[in-house]
């Protein structure tokens, strides 16, 4: 068996071999993260069996050369080459945040198996994703890498990630790793201040932060990665509580844990450890196996087991953990299995992948206004106008954090491109760009107003700059970058009908916007394909579908807002009562656009919903069904969404929990009926001692097309 293959190998290794397993370096300099020292040390290292794994190094060629010089090592154990392979790979998909707008798990799932076919056939092994973070604030960039702000949506679209890179099993060649990442609670840091502080109950942790990962953790992803942030005082990297307690013990956990990027060494700074010493001997000790770049490990750890200070059986625990992956991967019979260039020729600009990217994009757009149906939009309108920073952006359609893209400016879709290919022959497409995404240069202003004015319909591209969200890129304002709202309003005087288009990473600030223009759709960042995605959308060869996994603020100072808060002892009665309740007093109390929201270019018409009981008992199961007719003029997508509210417990329970989706397509004229299943299961929550049990009591069952629109009934569960 492999564990008694790797008790073999783990007998003729030394201490220091055994700790290079634990290491792990970086093949480019100042990618993620400062690096400290040069390449050749690298490179002579791994010759010496002292390091376990690279990241960021890629490619059929690269990946063999590095594998070459780990075959040397007197084991000859191979190297793991990992990547974040996160939003698609050589064919980019839309940024994470979008596709979880699809709210359909297949085709993230089928995204996923893309990514893992192409990254594979460049030599990775490992991509650092799915990122299962829940996430409730706007301003932390990295909503854009996650799946939003609702626990149950997150976990099943994490688990269909997991699905898709891991495909049929690690050691299929098309398989890679995945990561549950950041964990945990990374999401959740102080202000949606990147890398911050998170100080929440153990009890909400449980509830709201940890089941994606304890889903992952059921589901077999290969590995986990430690978050920046700390959890209550312990950063996560050292955090024995979610490493050893939960993980490892509870969820009895058999993959390995990565650090991230330095997080060993940075609870230096943090406070936490007093050197790179005292924070190797922290992390390995609360669980985590692999340094990433903190280059701690390697410096430290034989000398803590030489004084006794770390357990060497806990450094054999750490690596026998990475060497199962590494035969489970394959590697030890073939370490060049992966390097292979005719496959990464196939898969270097594969047709049938864009042609899915294309498809996956126009899912993923939410349409959240069209007033007077003024969308979808003829393709023999005389003459458009296309104006905004984005119309005719190569690089950055694809959205941020796409490591295997090459920004050779050919293979993008550009919106413009999209729009014109699809518009008539004799139709004119006129494009001002108007602005420049983030500054305060009014000077293009003029140009795009006399633009506006020689057009039937503009179509307007905003939002923020595509470097703005992700890693880092927190923001204290998310309106519009730099002047484009200004330009909006220029462009609004002109009395032209306008289309605004939204491109962005998260959910964005634009009040104005919403209550003037009279249509909007969220484009996010749609990758490789974006043109034709948002041109299917707008002509509407594709009729959106999509449904916001955040909720949209109306202002910053909202924030954290999201749908399934607690109900409060004062709850305001409507949108506008501010009499000694919960509420601020200068502001509406709904958010601009709820979570689960998205329109259609057909109306979708809710039947009274059917529960098979109103009284249930003990272990019974609750069916509800609900028809849902398409009464417009178009065949549509319609997201069915079942939520339910736990009256009262021993603890405050949200004001609604969605437990249920399906995505289903509805032909104009035509009524489907889609049927939900509760049991007790789904009605548990952890107390405060963190037992986690259903409580008899009356429950609201609700269904709906979006959070805040759904109709109710009240059942009663007894135990
Ligand atoms: O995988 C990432 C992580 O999400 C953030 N820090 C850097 C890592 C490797 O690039």
């Amino acid at each position: 068996t492999i564990d008694q293959k790797v008790s073999a190998l783990l007998s003729k290794m030394t201490l220091e071999e055994k700790v290079g397993q634990l290491v792990q370096y970086s093949g480019f300099e100042y990618a993620t993260g400062p690096q400290n020292s040069s390449s050749a040390n690298v490179l002579n290292e791994i010759k010496q069996g002292k390091v376990g794994s690279m990241l960021n190094v890629a490619g059929a060629v690269e990946t063999r050369k590095f594998q070459e010089l780990a075959l040397r090592s007197r084991l000859k154990i191979p190297l793991l080459f990992g990547q974040d392979v996160i939003h698609g790979y050589r064919t980019t998909f839309p940024v994470n945040l979008g596709q979880a707008a699809s709210w359909d798990l297949k085709l993230i799932e089928k995204s996923e198996r893309i990514a893992a076919t192409e990254a594979s056939a460049y030599g990775i092994h490992w991509t650092f994703a799915p990122m299962v973070d829940i996430a409730r604030d706007p301003r932390w960039g990295r909503v854009m890498e996650g799946s939003g702000e609702d626990t149950y949506l997150g976990m099943q679209i994490g688990l269909a990630r997991i699905r898709g890179f891991q495909g049929k099993g690690l050691g299929a060649l098309d398989a890679i790793m995945a990561c549950a990442k950041h964990f945990a609670a990374y999401g959740a840091a102080v202000g949606g201040r990147d890398y911050n502080s998170v100080d929440m109950s153990l009890r909400q942790l449980n509830e709201t932060y940890l089941p994606p990962f304890k889903a992952a953790a059921e589901a077999g992803v290969a590995t986990f990665m430690n978050s920046f942030n700390d959890i209550n005082g312990i950063p996560a990297t050292a955090n024995r509580y979610i490493l050893r307690d939960l993980l490892k013990g509870k969820w009895n956990y058999q993959g390995f844990v990565v650090s991230d990027w330095g997080s060993i060494g940075e609870m230096v700074p943090h406070g936490y450890a007093k050197d790179n010493k005292e924070a190797a001997e922290k992390a390995l000790l609360a669980g985590s196996d692999m340094d990433m770049e903190s280059r701690a490990y390697m410096a430290e750890l034989p000398k803590l087991v030489q004084e006794g200070k770390v357990d060497p059986k806990l450094i054999d625990e750490a690596a026998r953990r990475i060497l199962i992956k590494k035969f489970e991967m394959g590697l030890f019979d073939d370490p060049y299995r992966f390097s292979n260039e005719k496959r990464q020729q196939e898969q270097t600009d594969n047709q049938e992948n864009r042609k899915f990217g294309r498809v996956f994009g126009s899912k993923s757009i939410v349409l959240l206004k069209n007033e007077k149906n003024i969308l979808p939009l003829s393709k023999s309108t005389k003459t458009v106008a296309l104006i905004g920073p984005f119309g005719k952006e190569t690089s950055a359609n694809h959205g941020f954090w796409s490591v295997a893209f090459k920004d050779d400016h050919q293979r993008i879709v550009t919106q413009f491109d999209g729009i014109k290919n699809q518009l008539d022959k004799n139709s004119t497409l006129l494009y001002a760009k108007g602005c420049n995404a983030d500054d305060q240069d009014r000077s293009m202003f003029a140009e795009a107003v006399e633009t506006a004015r020689k057009a039937d319909v503009v179509i307007m591209t905003l939002g923020e700059g595509h470097a703005m969200s992700g890693e880092a890129k927190s923001r204290s304002n998310i309106h519009f970058s730099g002047v484009q709202e200004e330009l909006l309003k220029e462009i609004e005087k002109t009395g032209k009908p306008v289309i605004l288009m939204i491109n962005a990473g998260r959910p964005l600030v634009f009040d104005w916007a919403a209550d003037h223009v009279p249509a909007i759709l969220y484009t996010w960042w749609l990758g490789t394909e974006a043109g034709n995605s948002i041109a299917d959308v707008l002509f509407g060869t594709v009729n959106p579908g999509g449904k916001l996994p955040m909720t949209f603020p109306r202002t910053e100072g909202q924030i954290p807002v999201y749908y399934n808060h607690y109900n409060t002892g004062r709850p305001a009665k409507n949108n506008t009562d501010r009499n000694y309740v919960s509420a601020y007093i200068d502001l509406d109390n709904d958010p601009k656009f709820p979570f689960g929201y998205g329109l259609s270019y057909t109306q979708f018409k809710y039947a009274d919903m059917n529960l098979s009981s109103a009284n249930l008992k003990g272990s019974q199961t609750l069916k509800i069904s609900v028809s849902v007719s398409n009464t417009g003029n178009y065949d549509g997508e319609e997201v069915v969404q079942l939520y339910i509210r736990d009256i009262f417990g021993k603890v405050v329970r949200p004001v609604k929990e969605l437990k249920g989706f399906e995505k289903v397509f509805i032909k104009k004229g035509e009524t489907k009926t889609v049927t939900f299943t509760l049991t007790p299961e789904n009605l548990k929550f952890y107390d405060d001692q963190l037992n986690y049990d259903w409580e008899a009591g009356e429950f609201d069952i609700m269904v709906g097309t979006d959070s805040r629109n759904v109709q109710t009934k009240r059942i009663n569960w007894l135990k």
